[in-house]
């Protein structure tokens, strides 16, 4: 029998938290984040914590992403979940976006490669997945209110590449789209985004789902090509999408095509133990044998994804080593992963003392610092020094552990600084003062200054590394296993180089601007700025440290009638040390003018090769290697080109040239121009009717507003704020304000959307309130500053 209608609009305003028709979707993406509805962030049950995308990007190793996806489809199925909400494919257009650990990469092919290996993989084994946060949300501040203003070329080059790829190649079961407004237009209501880009375009037959609360006005997303909202808006929603039916504004067809959607959905991901199953009242635990299996595989990923920085001689550590000492907060409480939605609760987190005891070593360790705090302890301080200089005197090898703390960074938020905690600072620099002979172990979820931790003698990036950090990290320090990541991100010299630079969050301009991001610099993110602006960096894109060594030699670039190309080069391992070597191919722009970054990554291998050993090594290069986007499509652009096979971008071994065919490059801009663009410069770009959502004016606001926006204008939204903060710190008993998740559940209050507040707060806040509070704000006369 077919549906009612109500039963077809209820339907598409989702049921519960983290149901849709009869299957549950949870939490992603480097782990199973299974709860109830009504759990807090942090309540789920037990599962893997594996290291978090911006760590694992860095095994350039689609294979090994498999595996992972692999893993947690276990885990899912075991769980009673039928689709996972993950991978993130956002492009890091600054190191400072709070959720940064969860993307792979400032560079939308390795993302979406990586991407399309895991979606692949889960969907293989039964497990759907959604791929977020769709499109252009590459910041939490205003994460719900704020419009990301793109210009076409960079939107389709850098920022919907990796979506792209990832659809093309993988067919993710769900695409969710993301909270934040794109070119004037919230995400979920933007049919050029949702209907003209990715169904029709692309091809996209599966579902898309709201972000957690992105949904204000249902009918209107549905019309734009969105399926479903997300979480279910506690009926408010069911009434607007029964009237906008009654009126004639949605039609029939539409929803039913939504329904259908869902239909397919159910049917092809169904709940684990089949259509229908009751996953309610299911043992909610991972069998031990699953668990002791994905603990390992953990542990696989982060030991071929830790990056060493730099190696002055002083890794590996020495085979008679007996004894070292541990410095830092983080050597006791390993950071393994980020704060926010992702946020996986595992019990079975190694530890370094013990990982450096299986391998016969003993560890002294000293606090120094503390990871919850970044004021100092005239006391820790003291005890790390004196240990310091009694391990030099009984020359034990000194290990100091630190980067960035929970207090750092997390979702909801982003980060207000790109240093070094202030307290680990000053402790490394008075360690400095007794002896530099130290090696630096470094966490964190995005790039940091790195000034002090290069000038230690060794500098190993575990990112945010999963439960098996500690032991992946001890078998590298010794040599049990030779490291092999490289980095998916520039690591800048200072956050003033990087090229979104005051047009980012609340940095200088934009700070009176929250609500309007402009993209100033264009195609030019990550690597494409500092390569093509000659702009020195930390460590470059790509670049990764090994205990061998690798020979490069003999290339050949091998082009078939069809137009597929391919890079074919032989690689030796000339060192003493079995390993692998992740190689990449930059293809360079030879057109000293055009508006087009000097290189752009067009293929990658990562090649295994015992001591000793070579290999020919065949590299072929995406379909896009030679073009960009020009004339509202992608077109391959005739020129000269270098085709350059490295180590990482700064570290080239080989190049040839080639001659293309193709179109000729159609910039309104030639590449002489400042990065971030001037605003006549942007202006030429930038197509769209530049808003200025940051200037709404009294009789603009609307529900979709937050109580941040309206504050200034009524005493009601202050008031709401007020006690928002106030719930908002009960719900955390203990807990300081710094604490991710506090400042996760205060930012969703004062800056998500008022409707979402109202449909979240469980009767607290009534629709007529939101409504009260709105029209305060309209009809206010002056404001606040
Ligand atoms: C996040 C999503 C997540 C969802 C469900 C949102 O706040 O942006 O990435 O999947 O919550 O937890």
């Amino acid at each position: 029998m077919g549906r009612t209608k109500e039963e077809k609009c209820r339907l598409v305003t989702g049921f519960g938290a983290w149901h849709i028709g009869d299957i549950h979707v949870s939490d992603g993406p480097h782990g199973v984040r299974a709860q109830e509805d009504g759990a807090k962030n942090n309540d789920s049950y037990e599962a893997a914590c594996f290291p978090t995308a911006s760590g694992a990007a860095c095994s350039w190793d689609p294979e090994l992403i498999a595996a992972m996806a692999e893993g947690i489809a276990a885990e899912a199925r075991e769980l009673g979940v039928s689709v996972i909400l993950g991978p993130g494919v956002n492009i890091k257009r600054s190191p400072l976006c709070g959720r940064n650990f969860e993307y792979y990469s400032e560079d939308p092919y390795l993302a979406g490669e990586l991407a399309a290996a895991y979606i692949s993989s889960m969907q293989a084994k039964g497990i759907g997945t959604s791929l977020k946060h769709f499109a252009g949300n590459s910041q939490e501040t205003h994460r719900m209110t704020s419009n990301s203003m793109i210009d076409e070329r960079a939107l389709h080059e850098i920022y919907l590449a990796a979506f792209e790829a990832a659809v093309k190649k993988a067919r993710p079961a769900t695409v969710m789209a993301s909270y934040n407004y794109l070119n004037g237009m919230p995400a979920c209501e933007n049919k050029y985004l949702l209907t003209d880009i990715l169904r029709k375009r692309w091809g996209y037959e599966g579902l898309v789902m709201s972000d957690w609360g992105a949904c204000v006005n249902l009918p209107e997303c549905i019309k734009a090509g969105m399926d479903v909202e997300m979480p279910d808006s506690s009926g408010n929603h069911f009434a607007q999408i029964m009237a906008a039916l009654d009126s004639g504004s949605l039609t029939q067809d539409k929803l039913d095509e939504a329904v259908s959607r869902i239909d397919r959905l159910c049917s092809d991901y169904p709940a684990p133990g089949g259509p229908g199953s009751d996953t309610k009242n299911k043992a909610k635990a991972i069998s031990r044998e699953t668990r002791t299996k994905d603990h390992e595989l953990a542990k696989r990923v982060e030991a071929e994804s830790a990056v060493l920085l730099k190696n002055d001689s002083f890794l590996p550590l020495a085979d008679d080593c007996k004894e070292v000492l541990l410095i830092g907060d983080l050597a006791d409480h390993p950071r393994i992963q980020g704060g926010g939605s992702s946020h996986i609760h595992t019990g079975h987190i190694d530890g370094f003392t013990e990982s450096f005891d299986k391998c016969g070593i003993s560890a002294r360790f000293v606090r120094g610092y503390k990871s919850n705090t970044f004021n100092r302890s005239a006391k820790l301080e003291k005890e790390a020094l004196a240990a310091v200089k009694q391990a030099v005197a009984d020359a034990v090898p000194i290990l100091f552990f630190g980067g960035l703390t929970d207090m750092a960074e997390g979702e909801g938020y982003d980060r207000e600084s790109f240093d070094l905690p202030s307290n680990q600072k000053a402790l490394l620099e008075q360690i400095f003062a007794v002896t530099g002979d130290i090696g630096f172990v470094s966490f964190g979820g995005s790039p940091y200054d790195m000034e002090l931790p290069s000038e230690c003698r060794a500098l190993l990036q575990l990112y945010l590394g999963g439960e098996a950090a500690a032991s992946a990290c001890v078998d590298i320090l010794t040599g049990r296993i030779n490291p092999s990541g490289k980095l998916a991100e520039t690591i800048p010299l200072s956050e003033k180089d990087v090229p979104s630079y005051g047009f980012f969050a609340d940095q200088g301009e934009q700070s009176s601007h929250l609500d309007d991001v402009e993209y100033r610099e264009s195609i030019f993110v990550g690597y494409r700025y500092y390569d093509t602006f000659d702009v020195p960096v930390r460590y470059c894109f790509g670049h990764g440290l090994s205990y061998t060594e690798f020979k490069y030699s003999d290339i050949r670039f091998e082009r078939d009638p069809d137009g597929h190309s391919s890079i074919v080069f032989s690689l030796e391992n000339i060192g003493d040390k079995d390993g692998s070597e992740v190689s990449q191919v930059y293809v360079r722009s030879t057109d000293p003018d055009a508006f087009r970054p000097k290189r752009e990554l067009r293929g990658f291998a990562k090649t295994y090769l015992k001591s000793g050993e070579k290999k020919e090594v065949v590299i072929p290069l995406s379909d896009r290697a030679f073009s960009a986007y020009t004339g509202h499509e992608f077109q391959t652009i005739a020129g000269r080109y270098g085709i350059q096979v490295g180590a990482s971008l700064n570290d080239i071994r080989l190049e040839c040239e080639t001659d293309i065919e193709g179109v000729s490059m159609n910039s309104p801009l030639d590449i002489h121009r400042q990065i971030p663009l001037s605003d006549e410069d942007f202006g030429i770009l930038y197509e769209h009717e530049r808003t200025s959502f940051s200037d709404t004016k009294p009789g603009g606001f609307s529900t979709g507003n937050s109580l941040a926006q309206l504050a200034p204008y009524s005493a009601l939204a202050r008031r709401w704020a007020f006690i928002g903060s106030l719930i908002a710190r009960f719900m955390y008993p203990g807990r300081s304000a710094s604490d991710p998740e506090v400042r996760m559940t205060l930012g969703g209050i004062l800056e998500g959307n008022l409707d979402t507040i109202c449909n979240q707060s469980r009767g607290l806040i009534s629709p007529k309130t939101i409504a009260k509070i709105v029209d305060s704000a309209n009809s206010s006369k002056t404001k606040k500053p």
